[in-house]
């Protein structure tokens, strides 16, 4: 494997926001099947509920380990255009869902005869939305389509990281206010500012999404855990390739890192 700065506290990091991110999973999915009313599509509640569900297992969960997903060191290896479509797919399927799931919404809402977008929540989350489309279609124009040109692509890219790192953030604001909302119009009796067991176990998911975020945005803004660029990786690999011929007692396949992680 290439050489990464601090890679054991990258890697610390990484398994640790993984692990949140992946029990913020498992805390909406109890939170709609045990506390709720359960999943279904027939206007209603269980409907509603396809809405923080899809939320956060694609808007959040997959958005986030799209984010990172060049800096893992292990894949410094595969080809960038291979990165691109796997940074490009997990972000479409993570927007599908969040398509799908304002879809349920929007049914419950016309079902029920409740207003659509009155609240700050629906504003932040759908202008979220919009602009994480236009990240998505941008970001496949210029830097999947071979046509566009290579100045364009680094003038762009400042732009780019900063925009989904925005988005990113935006949706992990619409969430905590949508978990608030949801918390406040469902407990009835007892109410939310009584701390029924479901009130403490959506608390803890809200802040479970906020240490999510926080680590992704942390692994994502550090300079020196960036995907090399590809000249550097290049001459990275081929004097790995010209040590390792000069080691005849290396294997071809072993991993030549020294015990500091340099190569
Ligand atoms: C983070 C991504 C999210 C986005 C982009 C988003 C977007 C939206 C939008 C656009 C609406 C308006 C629907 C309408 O007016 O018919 C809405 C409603 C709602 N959402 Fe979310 N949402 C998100 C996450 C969540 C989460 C995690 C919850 C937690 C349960 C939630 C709870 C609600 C509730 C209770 C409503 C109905 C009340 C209202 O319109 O504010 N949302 N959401």
């Amino acid at each position: 494997m290439l050489a990464m700065e601090n890679y054991r506290l990258f890697l610390a990091l990484l398994v640790f926001a993984f692990a949140v991110g992946f029990v913020s999973v498992v805390f909406v999915v109890r939170w709609v099947l045990h506390f709720r009313e359960g999943l279904g599509w027939d206007g209603g509640a269980a409907e509603f509920n396809w809405h923080p569900l899809l939320v956060v297992i694609g808007f959040i969960f997959l958005q986030g380990i799209a984010i990172v997903v060049y800096r893992l060191p292990w894949t410094w290896k595969c080809s960038k255009l291979m990165m691109k479509f796997i940074h490009a797919g997990l972000n479409v399927l993570a927007f599908i869902l969040a398509a799908i799931s304002l879809v349920a919404v929007f049914d419950f809402h016309n079902t029920q005869n409740i207003p659509n977008m009155y609240s700050l929540h629906s504003w932040v989350g759908l202008t979220a939305v919009i602009l994480y489309s236009l990240q998505i279609v941008l970001g496949i124009g210029i830097y999947l389509l071979p046509i566009s040109p290579v100045h364009l692509r680094a003038v762009f890219m400042p732009i780019h990281v900063y925009s989904g790192l925005f988005i990113f953030t935006s949706v992990i604001a619409a969430a905590l206010m949508g978990i608030t909302e949801k918390l406040i119009f469902g407990l009835k009796d007892p109410k939310y500012k009584d701390s029924p067991p479901e009130a403490t176990f959506v608390n803890v998911l809200g802040l479970l999404i906020s240490v999510f975020g926080g680590l992704i945005l942390w692994i994502a803004t550090r300079p020196s855990w960036k995907r090399p660029n590809e000249q550097l990786l290049r001459s990275q690999l081929n004097s790995a390739d010209t040590a390792m011929s000069e080691r005849p007692d290396l294997e071809p396949n072993s991993d030549t890192r020294g015990k500091n992680g340099k190569m």
